[in-house]
């Protein structure tokens, strides 16, 4: 009986596996392996955002968030992106596409943008600090300029 059980787990878990991509699959080891994270601290996401984090360059390199912006940037505005984040894919909301976004970022690009995100903020900072960088990206409403 056990063994029964076993195999079906096994079976349920590679054939979730098999559908995933390797950013979704460490994703998922991830929050297998770490601790359950505290709600995100947005002024400490800010911090990261503008000056990054260890080896993970600040998100400011590529990203404005001033709305209306000036001169050129080589990834979106995300002066309104607590707004923006919500009408990208249907069905997944402002904070499940941010995170995707951070962790994940070619699994998805943002419309007229090329897949030139920073691609190891999943490896880079902790799974508290995407919580608090999520946490300061939802703060941005375009009330922010
Ligand atoms: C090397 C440049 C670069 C860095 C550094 C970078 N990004 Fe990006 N980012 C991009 C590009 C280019 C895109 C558009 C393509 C895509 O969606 O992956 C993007 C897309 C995004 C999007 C989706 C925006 C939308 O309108 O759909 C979010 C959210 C985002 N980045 C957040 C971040 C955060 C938070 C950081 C810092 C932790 C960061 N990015 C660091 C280049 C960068």
């Amino acid at each position: 009986m056990k063994t029964i059980i076993k195999l079906t787990l096994g079976i349920l878990l590679v054939s979730a596996l098999a559908g995933c991509t390797p950013g979704q699959i460490q994703m998922l080891l991830r929050s297998l392996a770490t601790p359950p994270v505290a709600a995100g601290d947005p002024v400490h996401g800010e911090s990261i955002f503008r000056h990054g984090s260890g080896s993970a360059p600040p998100c400011v390199t590529c990203h404005q968030i001033v709305a209306g912006g000036i001169g050129f940037s080589v990834g979106p505005n995300l002066a309104d992106i607590a707004h923006v984040a919500e009408t990208r894919v249907e069905g997944m909301d402002a904070s499940a596409y941010i995170h995707q976004s951070i962790l994940d970022p070619s699994a998805r690009l943002a419309p007229g943008y090329r897949n030139m995100m920073y691609p190891n903020y999943a490896h880079d900072l902790s799974a508290q600090d995407i919580e608090d960088v999520v946490a300061f990206l939802l703060t941005l409403d375009g009330e922010n300029s």
